[in-house]
């Protein structure tokens, strides 16, 4: 689906013949329109895979991790999907890329030019996320301590350490891949940037401190990068800009900080994102019970494509959603169910042209990788009832979509 179609859009430039809009993006960039993702013309769907490890494990060659790499974009590939969400970033003590502000490691920006390089052999988009907003991989806590402050959340507000992060971004973008020569920010294999995975914090002003953290630095992206999308990486809470939709959010969770309207109507914001994990996000009670668990999944990306088809009127894309065996009542049967659920719901609203256009499940792990599982882990196992034959099966349905073709309007 994302190959080039080169006599279509010969044909569809005749005809629209304004050199202002672009059907014939021969560089391969996803666009959008409206809440559609185009290619060339054609609406583009998304089923894929949360892989955060590819970097740290690709720079492991000491264990050949890149053989692990390759092996996980392989197996992806061979059921039809076409997008990876990594980590493009780890301030942490093990395998750091950013091992003091704006110190990196060439060994493991290397291991991210692999991961960029093979995903695009195996014809993967990258949503890269540029910092986490816990601890994990370092995050914001790091940030603030080498600004020398305590507080986590000052993340978002004290201007040294927003500097801090600005200078990450720019290292990223304009990073030169020693295999492909290509700098990161013209680079067609990635498909966006994700300003922060997750961003919480504790706002007692209103939402507006990640409002406004939000539209500066998605504006200073774009004054880098003006051809890939940017997403800001939230998990789907409503806030106040729409109170009423707040009785959506799981298990009375507030909005954390976060507003899932507000903040994805900012105009350098391309696509909204979703997570679902209603293990752990709803009470003990409802989330031991099956029922209820499905009816605030059907719920829950509801009322977000109902938002994003009519208010925030951009795509949406589920960036996470997955099934823990650590939690009480696992069964791969189970999983595979809710697996099932989330991919008919994303079919659904494909197939009748509406706002939500994928699933990037968490998390994709080999063989070797799954030695170090968080419960999540999907092995691509092959059968019949099998989570990697649901897989394929959801990525042909999408494959299989029509629709006529829809125009984007260049970058400029
Ligand atoms: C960067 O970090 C490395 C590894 O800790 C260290 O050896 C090097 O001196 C640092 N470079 C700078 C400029 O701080
Ligand atoms: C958030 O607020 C709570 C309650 O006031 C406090 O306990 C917590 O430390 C705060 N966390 C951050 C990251 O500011
Ligand atoms: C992992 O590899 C071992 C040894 O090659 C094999 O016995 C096992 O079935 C594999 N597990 C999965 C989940 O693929
Ligand atoms: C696969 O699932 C179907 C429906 O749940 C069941 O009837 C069938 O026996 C299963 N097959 C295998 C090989 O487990
Ligand atoms: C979307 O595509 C339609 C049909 O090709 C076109 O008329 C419209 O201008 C496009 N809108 C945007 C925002 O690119």
């Amino acid at each position: 689906m994302l190959n080039m179609l080169p006599f279509f859009f010969f044909l569809l430039t005749l005809l629209v013949g304004n050199n202002r809009i672009c059907v014939a993006d021969k560089t391969g960039f996803v666009r959008t329109n409206g809440t559609q993702f185009v290619l060339n013309g054609e609406r583009v769907y998304l089923n894929g895979f949360n892989a955060y490890w590819m970097m740290t494990t690709a720079a492991d060659t000491a264990s050949s991790g890149r053989a692990t790499v390759t092996t996980a974009l392989r197996q992806a590939s061979a059921v039809g999907m076409n997008v990876a969400r990594i980590w493009g970033f780890n301030e942490g003590d093990y395998i750091p890329l950013q091992i003091s502000p704006g110190n990196y490691s060439e060994d493991v920006f290397k291991g991210l030019d692999f991961v960029v390089f093979e995903a695009g052999r195996y014809k993967i988009k990258l949503i890269i996320s540029l910092v986490n907003n816990f601890e994990d991989y370092g995050g914001k806590r790091k940030y603030v301590e080498w600004a020398g402050l305590s507080e986590p959340d000052e993340f978002y507000t004290n201007s040294g350490v927003k500097q801090f992060y600005k200078n990450h971004v720019k290292t990223m973008l304009t990073r030169k891949n020693t295999i492909t020569g290509r700098i990161y920010k013209d680079d067609p294999t990635i498909f966006s940037w994700e300003l922060i995975n997750e961003p919480r914090c504790n706002d007692s002003t209103g939402s507006t401190i990640l409002q406004n953290w939000i539209k500066e630095m998605a504006t200073y992206v774009k004054s880098i990068d003006s051809n890939h999308l940017v997403e800001i990486g939230l998990e789907g809470f409503y806030g106040e800009s729409k109170p009423e939709r707040t009785v959506y959010n799981p298990g009375g969770i507030t909005s954390l900080g976060t507003d899932f309207i507000s903040n994805n109507q900012i105009p350098e914001i391309d696509f909204a994102t979703i997570h679902i994990y209603p293990d752990s996000w709803l009470p003990l009670q409802s989330s031991s019970r099956t029922e209820e668990q499905d009816a605030f999944v059907d719920k829950w990306i509801g009322a977000h494509i109902e938002d994003c088809d009519s208010i925030i009127k951009k795509p949406l894309l589920i960036t996470e959603f997955g099934k823990s065996s650590k939690f009480p009542g696992f069964s791969l049967e189970k999983r595979n169910k809710f697996f099932k659920r989330v991919y008919d719901v994303i079919y659904d609203s494909a197939r009748t042209g509406g706002s939500c256009t994928g699933g990037v499940f968490w998390q994709l792990t080999t063989n070797r990788t799954g030695l170090l599982g968080d419960g999540y882990e999907v092995f691509m196992k092959q059968g019949p009832n099998t989570t990697a034959r649901l897989i394929a099966e959801q990525s042909s349905k999408l494959r299989d979509l029509k629709f006529p073709p829809l125009v984007t309007h260049s970058a400029e």
